[in-house]
């Protein structure tokens, strides 16, 4: 069995996660943009992306700039993208620093741009929300996607043309005044890095943006004229997905999801492509483990986010939070933007049937090694609805003890869906050195075919560890 994308010689592949983030697309995609691509591009999401970028000894998180920028080949950013211009200067400043070169880099003049009172009134309505909090990246990236809709938006192009930065940064100001002035935003402004002031004075936040602009200009092109441009000259288009299908604000766990649609579909549109140029969708799937950061349900969490007890936790113990804190530090399960400790569990098959039928046709395997240590490993093959009630969805009626193999697009339905799970014996031992899937552990290669045959696609790839060499293409 081989992998389809060896194969192809020209056209596009999408790359994106298939379930809450997370999964080592970064990964993948470096790999991709070096050895198979000749121009990237992302579509959706903003800086409350991260991916890791080593740059001389160190690593660095990055948000905006896309993974696939130490190629040096053109790395777009579409105009689905969420723009923090201020991020994406220090981006490139750090990148700068060591001396990688960002001239390929182009951003679309249509891109949605993140003022700072988006990231203030995001922070203001998480600190609100209680136990509703969807734990947002705080970058404001809601606001922005919801100033899009409702037609106040401003984008890349305006921060070229002051006149027209300058009305619409008012008519926006003037759009969010009830909520700017609510005290729960107050707080959040006073402890904001800007202080009260900042965020307001339209004249600041006006000079500081046409300031941004002309640092910008270099970078600011039509890129989804030349990203179909390119398809149509037959060159190779990686399209990188930022968050993962479960978090799409179309197909997602609503309404505990981001704000743009983060599956194959909202990728292609955000490039300005359509769905149906893309060859080959390259599923990322942690397994078989998962992680979720944020608020909403997961049904087979381990344990609560962010227990640190258990200092020398061991990953084979009983009890499911002491197994919980040592998956999350075999996997250094700290999320790249927040640096909050992510949620982690047993990879769910239902929710991975799910995903699929927003178009996937063959999956990446990512970080199996995490569970190197582990004896018993478990896989939820369907739910059992354990609600006392009916649940009514007009042609279809859930009642309490029916089982259920695919989940549904609804976060409140997950918390009623009870976890059955299937057992398999763990490799135990390292897999980290392994080029071959031949050789890699039987009772790995069992668990890769059991999820091969029950959800239908190829896993033609399997990651080992961090590294690019790491990887394991069939
Ligand atoms: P927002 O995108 O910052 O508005 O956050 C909405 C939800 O998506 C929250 O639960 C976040 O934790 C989650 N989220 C956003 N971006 C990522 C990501 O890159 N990885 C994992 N979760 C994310």
């Amino acid at each position: 069995m081989y992998s389809n994308f060896t194969q192809l010689q020209k056209g596009v592949i999408a790359v994106v996660g298939q379930q809450w983030g997370d999964e080592g697309k970064g990964k993948i995609i470096d790999l991709l943009a070096n050895s198979w691509a000749d121009v990237i591009a992302r579509g959706t999401g903003g800086a409350n992306a991260g991916h890791t970028i080593r740059l001389g000894e160190k690593e660095h998180i990055f948000h905006l700039i896309p993974s696939g920028i130490l190629s040096g080949k053109p790395n777009y950013i579409g105009s689905g993208v969420a723009v923090d211009p201020f991020i994406l200067l220090s981006e490139m400043e750090k990148l700068a620093e060591y001396g990688v070169s960002y001239d390929n880099l182009k951003m679309s003049l249509d891109a949605h741009l993140v003022l700072p009172h988006h990231i203030i009134i995001d922070r203001a309505r998480e600190s609100a929300s209680g136990r509703n909090r969807l734990g947002t990246t705080g970058r404001g990236i809601g606001l922005v996607y919801s100033d899009h809709v409702a037609r106040f938006g401003l984008r890349v192009v305006d921060l070229l043309n002051p006149d027209r930065l300058r009305e619409k940064l008012e008519r926006n100001l003037e759009y969010h005044s009830k909520e700017l002035n609510q005290p729960a935003v107050k707080t959040v402004m006073k402890e904001g890095p800007l202080g009260i002031d900042g965020f307001l004075d339209t004249n600041l936040v006006l000079e500081s943006y046409l300031e941004f602009g002309r640092k910008l200009r270099p970078y600011i092109a039509d890129t989804d004229s030349s990203i179909r441009q390119a398809v149509e000259n037959g060159k190779r288009v990686l399209l990188e997905g930022a968050q993962a299908t479960l978090l799409s604000i179309d197909h997602g766990m609503y309404p505990m999801v981001t704000s743009s649609d983060s599956t194959v579909a909202g990728l292609a549109k955000g490039v300005g492509l359509l769905e149906s140029q893309v060859h080959i969708c390259l599923g990322i799937v942690k397994g078989p483990y998962m992680s979720k950061v944020g608020g909403g349900n997961f049904p087979t969490e381990l344990g609560p986010a962010g227990d640190e007890s258990f200092p020398n936790a061991d990953i084979n113990s009983e009890n499911p939070v002491e197994q919980c804190i040592a998956v999350r530090k075999s996997g250094n399960e700290y999320g790249a933007t927040t640096s909050r400790p992510r949620r982690v569990g047993w990879l769910d098959l239902p929710l991975l049937r799910y995903a699929i039928l927003f178009g996937v046709d063959e999956f990446v395997l990512t970080k199996a090694d995490v569970l190197d240590e582990c004896r018993v490993i478990k896989i939820c093959t369907h739910y059992i609805y354990s609600g006392t009630d009916e649940y009514d969805m007009g042609e279809r009626v859930l009642k309490p003890g029916d089982q259920v193999d695919v989940a549904f697009g609804d976060d409140y339905l997950l918390e009623y869906m009870d976890p059955q799970y299937k057992e398999f014996p763990g490799w135990l031992c390292n897999i980290s050195n392994i080029r071959s899937f031949d050789d890699l552990p039987e009772e790995l290669r069992n668990i890769i075919k059991f999820i091969e045959e029950d959800v239908g696609r190829e896993i033609t790839i399997v990651s080992v560890g961090p590294d690019r060499e790491q990887t394991i293409i069939r």
